[in-house]
Order: structure tokens, then sequence, then C-alpha cells
């Protein structure tokens, strides 16, 4: 089938060539001209494990083509998909639905043909009946129903969780085709047995922020938890062994230490709660600022912890920080522990030496203040306090002695809870989660 992907980052792009992977002819269609640029090129401008091979592989087969003109994509199909972002609103919990919109805006007015456009970005509850009103206004003599098709995927397993999702999910109005469109779509998927779920747009929509508010619930959970661990003497990742075996609970996403970042989570609970006051339901989601505040609070935890472990004051010492992308298998920072952890202990006068496998430029970018190795060792280079803040393998496989050499102390915070503890404790380590 001929589509069209609105929106190149890591949603677009990896759709995009995935619904190449899966036999479709694609036009990914992207405003920012040095993305753009790195797409036709067939390189991927961020680091997702398996997408290189992908794009370039139907880059070269010509069944994605890139292109910046919303004309020629309004050509070239009837299928649409919206990948763009919706960040937060600058200053404000809200999502900031602008790029949506502005999909709309370009694309309706120059479709000549009856389209579907199936949304992909995460948008609140309403979206789509509000956008749907809009594209009537727009659309010339020609009929266009949105219908919402949320994405699940995690980066770092972007290609898999697209190639093979676990469940597909379409909010659809009665009487149209998206249903039809979208079942032909992932014919292979649902062929293999993936559930293949069809509901009204605004159940799709609460679908996935409901989903990313519950992985959020149950992270600030564990971490609660660990508080209560801390103050009790007791060893959290003994509490979420044991009780992850329940299979109601499960020991997935039960992974304490500095909490969760990035582009999403974060901000889809505090969009979701902005959302819920909108419609009168704000009491419904109050919980979500207890999990927000739970989460923010590991990370001054852990500049807490920092500056104890350097007898009382940061004032001088030097910190190496392992980590800078918000997890592994990543190259993103937004809202990124790692990051946010390194700049507040520098503000506290310490001299912050960072390292990571792969976000080194968009930390650079980021925190041009913060001093950058190009190794892990180099960052632990006379460290008053090692802290581990991503669980990169890398990390997780560092010989205790190796580093020992090269440390002024052997004081290791480790922020994931990822390291084996009693090897660096043998090595001669302090250590601290
Ligand atoms: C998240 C969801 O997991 C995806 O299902 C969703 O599609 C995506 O958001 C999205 O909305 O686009 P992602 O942001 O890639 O995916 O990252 P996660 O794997 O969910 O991790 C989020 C954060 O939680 C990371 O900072 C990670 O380190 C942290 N985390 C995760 C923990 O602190 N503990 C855990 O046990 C698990």
């Amino acid at each position: 089938m001929r589509m069209v992907v609105l929106g190149l980052g890591y949603l677009g792009a990896t759709h995009a060539a995935c619904m190449a992977e899966l036999g479709h002819e694609v036009l990914g269609v992207e405003i920012d001209p040095a993305k753009r640029d790195s797409l036709a090129a067939g390189e991927v401008p961020f680091y997702e494990p398996g997408l290189p091979d992908l794009l370039s592989k139907h880059i070269r087969s010509g069944n994605l083509q890139v292109t910046d003109s919303y004309a020629d994509a309004a050509d070239f199909a009837d299928v649409f998909f919206i990948a763009v972002g919706t960040p937060q609103k600058k200053g404000e919990y809200g999502a900031d639905l602008q790029y949506v919109d502005s999909v709309i805006e370009e694309l309706v007015p120059q479709l000549t043909r009856n389209s579907i456009i199936l949304g992909k970005s995460t948008v609140p509850v309403g979206t789509t009946n509000r956008l749907t009103e809009r594209a009537a206004e727009l659309a010339k003599d020609i009929g266009v129903e949105i219908a919402w098709n949320p994405e699940f995927l995690r980066e770092g397993y972007a290609v898999r969780d697209t190639l093979e999702p676990d469940r597909l999910v379409v909010g659809a109005f009665p009487g149209g085709q998206a249903e039809a469109i979208a079942r032909d779509i992932y014919a292979s998927a649902i062929e293999r047995g993936t559930p293949f779920l069809v509901t009204d747009p605004s159940s799709a929509e609460l679908v996935k922020t409901s989903a990313n508010a519950f992985l959020a619930t149950k992270i600030s959970f564990i971490n609660a938890i660990a508080e209560v661990c801390d103050a009790a003497g007791a060893d959290v990742r003994a509490v979420a062994d044991a009780i992850g075996f329940d299979t109601r609970i499960g020991r997935k996403f039960l992974n304490a230490g500095l909490g969760f970042g990035g582009g999403c989570l974060p901000k889809d609970i505090r969009a979701f709660m902005a959302r819920a006051g909108e419609l009168g339901a704000a009491e419904a989601l109050s919980f979500l600022r207890e999990v927000d505040n739970v989460n923010m609070r590991r990370r001054t935890r852990m500049v807490e912890l920092t500056r104890k472990a350097c007898g009382g004051s940061l004032l001088g010492v030097r910190i190496g920080v392992l980590g800078a992308a918000f997890k592994p298998e990543s190259d993103d920072v937004r809202d990124s522990p790692a990051l946010n952890v390194a700049g507040q202990v520098q503000l506290q006068g310490a001299s912050v030496t960072v390292y990571d496998p792969k976000a080194m430029a968009n930390s650079r970018l980021l925190y041009p203040t913060l001093d950058y190795a190009t190794t892990a060792i180099g960052a632990c280079e006379s460290a008053d306090v090692v802290i581990v803040a991503t669980e990169w393998n890398e990390f997780v496989s560092l010989d205790p002695f190796r580093v020992g050499d090269v440390v002024r102390q052997k004081r290791v915070i480790d922020g994931r809870m990822c390291l084996p503890e009693a090897a660096w404790k043998a090595a001669g380590w302090e250590y601290w989660t």
C-alpha cells in the first residue's frame, strides 16, 4: 500500500522504515532540513539499534522516499500517518499540539481524493474529535477520515516493537474505512495473532496515555518503596524480585533507582493531568502528581547522596558521571535523570565529567558547561565519587579494579542498582544506591 508518514523523528522515522519493511511504499515528510537530508541519504540522525540497516535498505530499494513537500505527500497516497512530536508546553503541564495541528492545516487543503489520516503521536483525549471537525472545514469536496492508531514502541527496541507489536489499537468513528485500512497495513502482524483492538477514537487516545501513566506509576511505586527500604535498612531489589513473582504484579518496570525520564513518560503524565483538569476530572488523576514528585525526589536524593559521600560538601570535588542518556540503548537526553543529576551536582560546586557511549553529542548541546570524557575510565579519572546514572552494559561490566586505579577515592553510587555490588565492594569500593 502507498502511504505517507508525516514527521520523521524517533517515532516517524522508525514507523516509515518499518512500513517499508512490511512491503509498503512510503513517503516520509520532514520539514527539518538537516534531519531530512540525513534520512534521504540513508543515515539515521539518532541512535536506534537496527534502524540504520532498515532505513538504508529501503532508501536504496526506493520503497522509502523522503520529502519536505506537503503537495508531493497529498499526491502520493490516500493514507497518512501523523508522527510529529507533542512536547510539553513551555511553563504549563499540557501537551503542545501545534505540530499536530499544523499537519492538518497544511495537508488537508491540498488533498484532492478521499483520504484516511491515522494519528500515531501521543495526544490528549478528544484530539481526534477536534481534528475531525477542523479537517471537515478545510477539506475541498472530499471526505477526510481521521482515526487514532497509538504507538507503544520503546526507544532502543523501536524496530522490534513496531514490527512485532504486542497489540494494535485503532480508534475509529463508526462507518469509516480506517479499520479496514489498518487491517490491511498490519496484515502480517494480525495473521501472527497480534491482538487487534478497535475502539472509538477517545478510548484509543486514552489507551496510550493510560499505558504510559501506568508504567510511570509502577516505577514511582517501587521508588517510593525504595525510600521506605532506605529508612528501614531493607533492600528494595529483594522486595521487587519477590513481589515480581506474583504474575498479577510482574517484575518488569520495578527497577528502582534514578527514576524515569525521556521524551514520553514525564510529559505524558503531566499532559494527562492537565487534560483531566480540562474535563473536570482532575481529582481522578491527582495521584499522578505524587508519581511525578516521587520521581523527581529520586534526582534530588542522588545529589544529596553524592554530597554526603563527599563528606558534606561538593565544593571543589571531582565527580565522574557514567551515563547521560535517559536509558541505555538510546542517545536521547530529553529530561534525562542522568544529566539532571550531573547538572545539579555541578551547580553545588563540583567539577563533573560525563561519559556516555552514544549520547555525547546530544549532551554537549543540552549541557555545554559540563566536562565530557571520551571513555568511561576517562570520566572516572581523579574522581572523588563515581555515579552510574544510566545502566549501559559497558558500565555494568566495568572492572572495579581497573576503575579503582584511576579514581582519587573508591566511592561509587549505583544510581540504577545495576552493578555487581559484591564485586565492587571486594575491590575496595564504598558502594551506595
Ligand atoms: C515509553 C513506553 O515504555 C513506551 O511503551 C511508549 O511507546 C513510549 O514511552 C512513548 O510514549 O513513545 P520510552 O520512553 O522509550 O518508552 O522508555 P521506557 O523504556 O518506558 O523507560 C522510561 C524511563 O523509565 C527511562 O528513564 C528508564 O530508565 C526508566 N525506568 C524504566 C526505570 O526507572 N525503572 C524501570 O523499571 C523501567
